[in-house]
């Protein structure tokens, strides 16, 4: 991978989807601070320096339809990057890393891509990780490794981070069991809101290439993609 680096970008991701546009692969865009970072759903991401605000741009040889694996490898690389510095994290479906018994967000992942039939012409995932930052400069709900175990070596943990991703890429049949053995979401009571409906039961299994099976009561359902809340 080519690794361009930032001081302040507006978001790493909205740049690797402009190196794509432009034919680029294989690259990496990573920025100290992001002033226009952004999450699932449209929504805000707090990106100031200190930071792990990473996006990864390639073409994995992944058709289309399989591309929400790429985004639980990352949650996997991310909970496994973290344990090298002594923070146990989890996973709540699809790819919130959380922390502690009152789950507070370490990291967030946003997956852009374009391609079309049976393969993917190129694939970002954005990765945060609220690295060397302060707690207070993020939204209620959030906390850092700066909170947890102080300031970390960035430049490693990136470099863990993002080889960790580049091979579960290459093997996305080892990202479903290793997502399970981090998942904090399944056999708990869960409230999915998909685009069209919200879904309560018991999360029983996750299912390739990245879908949430919930038990309603009143038989299962199989969501593909939806904003996932723990109730219990
Ligand atoms: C989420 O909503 O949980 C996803 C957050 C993703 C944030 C990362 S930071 C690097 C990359 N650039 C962005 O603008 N967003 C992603």
């Amino acid at each position: 991978y080519e690794i361009e680096f930032h001081e302040s970008i507006p978001s790493t991701n909205a740049r690797a989807r402009e190196r794509a546009e432009a034919g680029d692969r294989d690259v990496v865009v990573l920025a100290d601070e992001q002033t226009g970072g952004r999450g699932r759903l449209d929504r805000a991401w707090a990106s100031p320096s200190g930071g792990i605000w990473c996006s990864l741009l390639g073409s994995p040889d992944l058709p289309p339809a399989h591309a929400p694996i790429a985004t639980l490898a990352a949650a996997v690389a991310v909970v496994e990057a973290v344990e090298t510095v002594g923070v146990e994290a989890g996973i709540k479906w699809p790819n919130d890393v959380l922390v502690g018994e009152d789950e507070r967000k370490l990291a967030g992942i946003l997956t852009e891509m374009a391609g079309e039939h049976d393969r993917i012409d190129w694939l970002i995932v954005g990765i945060g990780l609220n690295a060397n930052v302060d707690p207070e400069a993020l939204p209620a709900g959030a906390t850092s490794l700066r909170a947890l175990v102080g300031d970390v070596d960035r430049r490693t943990l990136t470099q863990a981070l993002l080889d960790g991703l580049d091979d579960r890429l290459g093997a996305p049949d080892s990202v479903l069991e290793a997502w399970t053995d981090h998942s904090l979401t399944l056999g708990r009571r869960v409230r999915v809101e998909t685009q069209s409906e919200t879904i309560v039961g018991e999360a029983v299994d996750v299912a390739f290439p990245g879908t949430l099976v919930i038990e309603t009561g009143r038989g299962r359902r199989t969501v593909t993609a939806g904003d996932c809340e723990h109730l219990r």
